[in-house]
């Protein structure tokens, strides 16, 4: 079942996902399934103002570049750290490494984390194109942990985070579809019109792996948080 809650901006979609969390945490989750990009950063910075405490509570990123390094300040390692780890130490917190020399042992391995550490809230922004983690259109909805290339629209998206389109790392490591769907509960973000077309074929187009997000429809427990924007082409 899917479930809408429009918000003015992102710092009441913030507060409304901190409220998620809060009665998540009281209800014994354990394990939080954390995103990266600009549409979470309210809401960390909603839990880092909290008196909310994560010790003994574990955190299992989406994905990472391939080619970064956790010290890399491009890097998802160093943007959760930067954002939240810093300030609400997590006990145990897990994210693909980039710099595996080995890619498919670290598939197998993030695979292995995700099976130990069912997660409880996973938190999920969405690509213009409807990808959900790295997982770009085409993806099987009942895919593993993956190496993937990232598109075209997906790099020129993130380049404003770097330099230069050049430095924008083209591969990634992302949890797959079908990790994604086994949280207990998922929170989705999405905020401005530049969403508003993954957000229809999210919500009300049929499932297709032509929007990622739309295998979000075979969960029994998704909270989409949008502003007017992303929900304007809602009918
Ligand atoms: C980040 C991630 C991506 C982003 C998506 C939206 O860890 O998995 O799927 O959530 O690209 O990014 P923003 O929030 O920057 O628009």
């Amino acid at each position: 079942m899917m479930k809408i809650i429009k918000v003015k901006d992102q710092v009441e979609g913030g507060q409304k996902s901190f409220e998620i969390f809060k009665e998540g945490l009281a209800n014994n989750a354990k394990v939080f399934g954390l995103a990266t990009g600009s549409s979470p950063i309210k809401f960390y910075e909603t839990l880092v103002a909290s008196d909310l405490d994560f010790i003994g509570c574990t955190s299992v990123n989406l994905d990472e570049y391939v080619g970064l390094s956790a010290d890399d300040d491009q890097s998802y390692h160093y943007f959760m750290k930067k954002n939240l780890f810093d300030k609400k130490p997590f006990t145990k917190s897990y994210l693909p490494n980039g710099l595996a020399s080995d890619i498919s042992a670290e598939l197998k391995r993030y695979d292995q984390v995700i099976a130990d550490n069912p997660v409880d809230i996973q938190i999920l922004g969405i690509g213009q194109n409807g990808h959900i983690g790295f997982n770009e259109p085409g993806t099987a909805f009942d895919s593993n942990t993956q190496e993937v290339q990232l598109t075209e629209s997906t790099i020129k998206a993130n380049a404003r985070f770097f330099e230069n389109e050049a430095d924008v790392p083209t591969k990634a490591i992302s949890m797959g579809i079908g990790s994604i769907l086994k949280a207990k509960k998922i929170v989705l973000f999405a905020y401005g019109k530049s969403k508003a077309e993954a957000i229809k074929g999210t919500v009300e187009g049929p499932q297709t792996t032509d929007v990622p997000a739309s295998a979000l429809q075979l969960h029994d427990d998704v909270t989409i948080i949008v502003d007017e924007a992303a929900a304007s082409l809602l009918s």
